[in-house]
């Protein structure tokens, strides 16, 4: 057991592997202890959702080998989980009865899917995707489907849709509210973005609730509101929960995610810390509190925590990015835009390419990109560094085109 109180990681995902890798290369040498529920080494989730996987060796998304963490001296306890907060000891008590003591407790927990309400999720042949052990179910079951229905057109849902087409299936995405990605995306790209899914062959029903599945032990029929569709795999991906209920049972303030400040401290106890997905906390592209669900958001925030609790505070204001890779579409997001943002679409030089710039109050805030990586990488670069870009600024050359235009009179001056 450890004794000195150092550091605590409860979590061993990409945002528990920030934490501590910055730790240790800022030079912090005192303990540092990371529980991590699932028998894997922390390892990446993006690319659970966008190919089919059968065997654990074709999936190598570990983020480092085992050694990484003995060579500096980073307790990683795999399959054991933190069941209880003791904030009045700051110590730590997990599943195995282990008690740790802590100068910092970093909560990197991540988030939960949102179970599907309905008769017969728990039949054979329905499947969510979280975990490394998922993906190759969901990849195995992909083998031989023939009828694959898709509850939620989200991230996931958009992604696996396109990953069961390439395997041969018949796929159709039951979304119950009336658009696709109504969380992530405009309105307006929306519109090509689901024309070019139904083009690929996915079937779309916007608006549509699932009422039951249906099969005698395993899923065959999935009824919704409109029709009765056959199925021999249903997987859904219908939101995330952020994993807060250590934090809300220990006392601290806890509202849809731990709510932290803008370091990322805890607003009840600082010596507690909150990043990635269970985290929501201030950003200066926001009114009030945000809780972002991305790796760009688990990497940047385990990186200012890290930096931190070795010396170096800092405020998190990275700029938030996203991007989902379903089929051939490559959906990329720079910014936050709000609702009610006003979305200009732009073309691209090649007709799979389409951008949307979103402007608040004539400014530019977020930029959504279709197959276009070159605009997507333009768009972060502008607005990380915060410099105004006005509606008529865009009024003919593309964000790629103004970022060299403004390097170029840089130079100049
Ligand atoms: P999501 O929030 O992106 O999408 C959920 C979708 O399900 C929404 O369109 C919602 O309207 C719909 N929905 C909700 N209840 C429903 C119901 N009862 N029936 C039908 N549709 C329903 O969440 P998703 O796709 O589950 O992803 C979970 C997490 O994984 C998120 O944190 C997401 O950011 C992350 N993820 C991110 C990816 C990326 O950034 N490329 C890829 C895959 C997952």
């Amino acid at each position: 057991m450890t004794s000195t109180a150092g550091v605590v990681v409860v979590g061993g995902g990409q945002a528990a592997f920030s934490v501590v890798s910055t730790l240790r290369a800022s030079g912090y040498d005192a303990p540092v202890t990371v529980f991590a529920a699932e028998p894997h080494l922390p390892y990446q989730r993006p690319p659970l959702s966008k190919a089919a996987h059968t065997e654990p060796d074709g999936l190598r998304v570990e983020l480092v080998p085992e050694s990484f963490y003995r060579e500096r001296n980073i307790d990683l306890r795999l399959g054991d989980h933190v069941v209880a907060l003791d904030t009045a000891a700051a110590t730590v008590v997990s599943r195995t009865g282990a008690r740790v003591p802590y100068a910092h407790l970093v909560l990197a927990t991540g988030a939960r899917n949102r179970p599907l309400p309905v008769p017969g999720a728990e039949l054979d042949g329905v499947h969510a995707l979280r975990s490394v052990d998922d993906a190759l179910t969901i990849g195995r079951a992909l083998t031989t489907a023939r009828d694959v229905v898709v509850v939620g057109g989200g991230f996931i849902g958009l992604e696996l849709a396109r990953v069961a087409l390439t395997r041969g299936a018949r796929v159709t995405v039951v979304e119950l509210a009336d658009r696709l990605l109504s969380r992530a995306v405009s309105r307006e790209l929306e519109l090509p973005l689901r024309e070019r899914h139904e083009h690929a062959g996915v079937r779309v029903l916007t608006g549509t609730g699932v009422r039951a599945l249906e099969g005698p032990g395993r899923v065959e029929r999935v009824v919704t509101d409109r029709e009765v569709l056959p199925a021999d795999l249903v997987v859904y991906g219908i939101g995330a929960i952020p994993r807060d209920d250590l934090a809300r049972e220990a006392g601290l303030a806890v509202d849809d995610g731990v709510v932290v400040d803008e370091q990322l401290r805890s607003v009840t106890d600082s010596r507690i810390s909150a990043v990635g997905d269970c985290a929501r906390h201030p950003h200066p592209n926001v009114e009030g509190l945000v809780r972002l669900e991305s790796v760009q958001n688990a990497i940047d925030q385990g990186t200012l925590v890290g930096r931190r609790i070795a010396g170096s505070p800092a405020s998190y204001e990275s700029l938030p990015w996203f991007w989902s890779d379903q089929g051939d579409l490559k959906l990329q997001i720079a910014g936050l835009r709000s609702p009610s943002d006003e979305v200009r679409l732009v073309p691209g030089d090649s007709p799979e390419r389409l951008a949307g710039y979103a402007f608040r109050d004539g400014l530019l805030v977020a930029v959504e990109t279709l197959n276009w990586p070159a605009e997507h990488l333009a768009a972060r670069r502008l607005l990380e560094r915060r410099t105004p870009i006005l509606a008529g600024d865009l009024a003919g050359p593309t964000l790629g085109a103004l970022a060299r235009a403004r390097r170029a009179a840089e130079v100049r001056a």
